[in-house]
């Protein structure tokens, strides 16, 4: 019998060691003034939650290439100027204790929107340009039509996650996470329902793979062999004739032979109208399904609210590590919380300059 880690046991992948279980989701904040730098709000947001006790602080979704943003506020790795202001971020988690990570991502066809605050309407390409997707199906029909990829753009987007991913390594960053979820650029490859293409990257799920693996494996290429990499895969589509469990078995487990470490389990984003379930941890089964089967370590996300559901992902052995999202946003001292209602607050480190807190009030 091996013993199942607990929420504030260490995670060790390669040649890093994250301090605790819990980790801060990518979560997109949109804060960024149309130039994709980093701003002192992604400072303070993000070293706010590695204060606040989290093992791995991942900051949210930023483009490799201008095209690929979501909005215009969106944080960006497409030129080595923004380099030292992700830099910024990584020594501010660093200094309070947590692994620092960062999520890249391509919009492909979700493109080109303003941001939620001013409506998430689709900007007018005098405005944004084109947006890519393997075909010119829109997301919504009133949303811009994409242009179908030619070969060129997939090898340009292979070549943006590569010096993304260097530049994000000369940030100080040690987790990569490529964002192959909700309905961006790779999972449009990914998925039946916007990938109609009759070439090599369309049709069966081996060629609707292929420019994911192809850009998994760019990643892996390029980021230190000591350090992980992490995927998230939207492991369902929700809707038959989509993205379906058997299917993410399969690409975690190809995305495993090259290397990669874990899979961060999520789901939905391909197209409207799907029916997300309301319970919390609504992903495990998924993510313990494919962590038996694919033999790779996972994450579990997902209306995670409670230190006790958290540990629940881990106790039953479907996850190595649980990601919290909205819960964080309005508790940015959520995992010190947690620690505390397990009885367990004295396993999280405490700066050095907070120890008078520790000690009896003087
Ligand atoms: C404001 C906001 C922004 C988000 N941005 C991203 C993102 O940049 N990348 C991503 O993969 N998921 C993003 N998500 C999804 C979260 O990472 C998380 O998977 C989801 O909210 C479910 O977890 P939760 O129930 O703990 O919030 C975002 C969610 C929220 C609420």
């Amino acid at each position: 019998m091996h013993a199942v880690p607990g929420l504030f046991d260490p995670l060790t992948i390669r040649g890093l060691t994250i301090p605790n279980r819990v980790a801060m989701s990518p979560m997109c904040m949109y804060r960024s003034e149309d130039d994709g730098q980093p701003t002192d709000w992604h400072l303070i947001h993000l070293g706010s939650r590695a204060a606040g006790g989290v093992g791995l602080v991942i900051t949210e979704a930023t483009a490799v290439a201008e095209e690929g943003r979501i909005t215009p506020g969106d944080l960006g790795l497409w030129s080595d100027t923004q380099i030292s202001g992700h830099r910024r971020i990584v020594n501010a988690v660093r200094e309070f204790g947590a692994v620092a990570g960062v999520q890249l991502s391509h919009s492909g066809r979700k493109g080109g929107r303003s941001r939620p605050w001013d409506g998430n309407t689709p900007l007018p390409s005098s405005q944004w340009g084109k947006t890519l997707a393997p075909s010119p199906i829109p997301f919504k029909p009133e949303w811009q039509q994409p242009t179908e990829m030619t070969h060129a753009d997939i090898a340009q987007v292979i070549d943006s996650f590569a010096a993304a991913t260097r530049r994000a390594r000369d940030a100080g960053y040690q987790v990569v996470e490529g964002h192959f979820a909700h309905g961006y650029l790779m999972h449009q490859f990914l998925s039946p329902f916007s990938n109609r293409r009759t070439d090599e990257y369309g049709g069966g799920l081996e060629n609707r793979a292929r420019l994911p693996l192809a850009v998994a494996h760019a990643i892996r290429d390029e980021w230190p062999s000591e350090l992980p990499v992490f995927m998230r895969l939207s492991l369902v589509d929700w809707i038959p004739g989509g993205v379906n469990l058997e299917e993410s078995i399969q690409v975690a487990a190809w995305m495993r032979e090259m290397g990669i470490d874990l899979i961060d389990g999520t789901s939905s984003g391909i197209i409207p109208g799907e029916t997300i379930p309301e319970a919390p941890l609504y992903h495990l089964d998924m993510s313990r399904r494919l962590r038996a089967e694919a033999g790779i370590a996972t994450s579990a996300v997902g209306r995670v609210r409670t230190a006790q559901e958290a540990s629940r992902a881990l106790s039953s052995e479907g996850a190595d590590l649980v990601l919290v999202g909205r819960a964080m946003l309005q508790d940015a001292y959520w995992a010190r919380h947690a620690a505390r209602d397990l009885e367990e607050g004295n396993r999280v480190e405490v700066p050095v300059q907070y120890r008078r807190a520790t000690q009896h009030l003087s």
